[in-house]
């Protein structure tokens, strides 16, 4: 059995909260070449998306383990002391606890990871995302593994036809639940239409069992319980044969739906697919980006990236995506641009009505 584990931070932007100093990941390769070199890791790659550092390593330790979970922190907090030293913007933004305790869980680092029996053949997709929550994989991974007008293998192939189930996270309500698709999608939508709430963990097929997809589903905001950074969260899918084509899981993308974040984790704006080299925010802090490494694993040596994004076939949704920022931009500091006030990252609210005090009067 392999695993593979994406584990992510943003310890420090360049500049601002854009983009990462070449630097930093050139620190965090060494640090991941060491353990490959001890035998810890049989592969890794690491790369970047925005402001935040991706370590996406195989190995045969299995989820959750601690020496996996430490090598990603120590390498987090090396970067991060770099990062400070260069005076880069936020060093450590996303470290939020002082000491590692066993896993990287609730300390700030996003984590997606899965075990699994790797195939003769496995190509696997690596989603990562920045300035926006975790709620934004519910959209494609609904499209991806249930929706036939996405994915036309739920329909004509017969190794998919039998479906997919999705574990939907209560991230207020800390509570989990398991959906099956597609009979029970109408009930499944309700919760994973509100995105900031319920938002979708994993998906598995259902005659295999197999896992099919992770996400990492860590709000930082809730962690820390004030403002930290929105999560900018990855997902790994598992693609071909029983799951979904590569193309059918890039599909949803083409189409660049709103999502939370960009400008002070505050605001909706149009997810925007783009090549690696192409993911930094810089417009308005955005608008949001998604970027999508392709690798084909082989006896867990990570055989890529291929930069999926990076292909004249997204240039439609990268236009209507600048389009609909566009739009969404002429709102101002109006909903739906700004978002609801109970999500919004930051905000004035107490100080403004604490200074109003006594000017409010009721209604005749
Ligand atoms: C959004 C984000 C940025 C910052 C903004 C202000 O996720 O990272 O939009 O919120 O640049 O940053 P600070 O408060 O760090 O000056
Ligand atoms: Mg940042
Ligand atoms: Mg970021």
């Amino acid at each position: 059995m392999v695993t593979l584990s994406v584990i992510k931070a943003d310890i420090g932007g360049y500049v601002g909260h854009s983009s990462s100093h070449p630097d930093i990941l050139a620190l965090a390769q060494e640090c991941l070449e060491k353990a490959k070199k001890d035998g810890l890791l049989i592969d890794y790659h690491v790369t970047r998306c925005g402001d935040d550092l991706q370590l996406i390593m195989t190995h045969e330790q299995g989820e959750e383990n601690e020496r996996i979970h430490k090598l990603a922190w120590d390498t987090f907090v090396e970067g991060a002391e770099l990062a400070r030293k260069m005076g880069l913007y936020g060093a450590g933004q996303d470290l939020l606890a002082d000491a590692f305790s066993g896993n990287v869980k609730g300390m700030g680092p996003g984590v997606a990871e899965m075990q699994f029996e790797e195939r003769p053949s496995e190509p696997v997709i690596i989603f990562m995302a920045d300035k926006t929550s975790a709620g934004a994989w519910n959209m494609p991974l609904y499209k991806m593994f249930a929706d036939p007008f996405n994915t036309i293998g739920l329909v004509i192939a017969p190794n998919m036809h039998s479906g997919f189930s999705f574990e939907v996270q209560d991230v207020k309500e800390h509570k989990k639940v398991t959906f099956n698709a597609p009979e029970e999608i109408y009930d499944m939508l309700i919760f994973i239409g509100a995105p900031s709430r319920y938002m979708v963990k994993s998906v598995s097929q259902r005659e295999t069992g197999n896992i099919a997809a992770v996400s990492s589903t860590q709000r930082l905001a809730l962690i820390a319980g004030r403002y930290v950074g929105k999560d900018d969260p990855v997902c790994i899918v598992r693609a071909q044969g029983e799951f979904p084509a590569v193309g059918e899981i890039l599909e949803p993308f083409s189409h660049p739906h709103l999502v939370e974040g960009w400008m002070r984790g505050s605001h909706h704006g149009p997810f925007m697919p783009v090549a690696i080299h192409e993911s930094n925010p810089s417009r308005f802090d955005g608008p949001p980006r998604v970027t999508a490494a392709g690798f084909q694993l082989a006896g867990g040596k990570l055989v890529g990236p291929r930069d999926m994004f990076d292909d004249p076939s997204f240039d439609e949704a990268r236009h209507m995506a600048n389009i609909a920022a566009e739009y969404m931009r002429r709102h101002g500091p109006f909903e739906p641009h700004r978002l609801p006030l109970e999500e919004m990252e930051y905000t004035t609210m107490p100080y403004v009505m604490k200074k109003l005090e006594g000017r409010f009067t009721d209604l005749e």
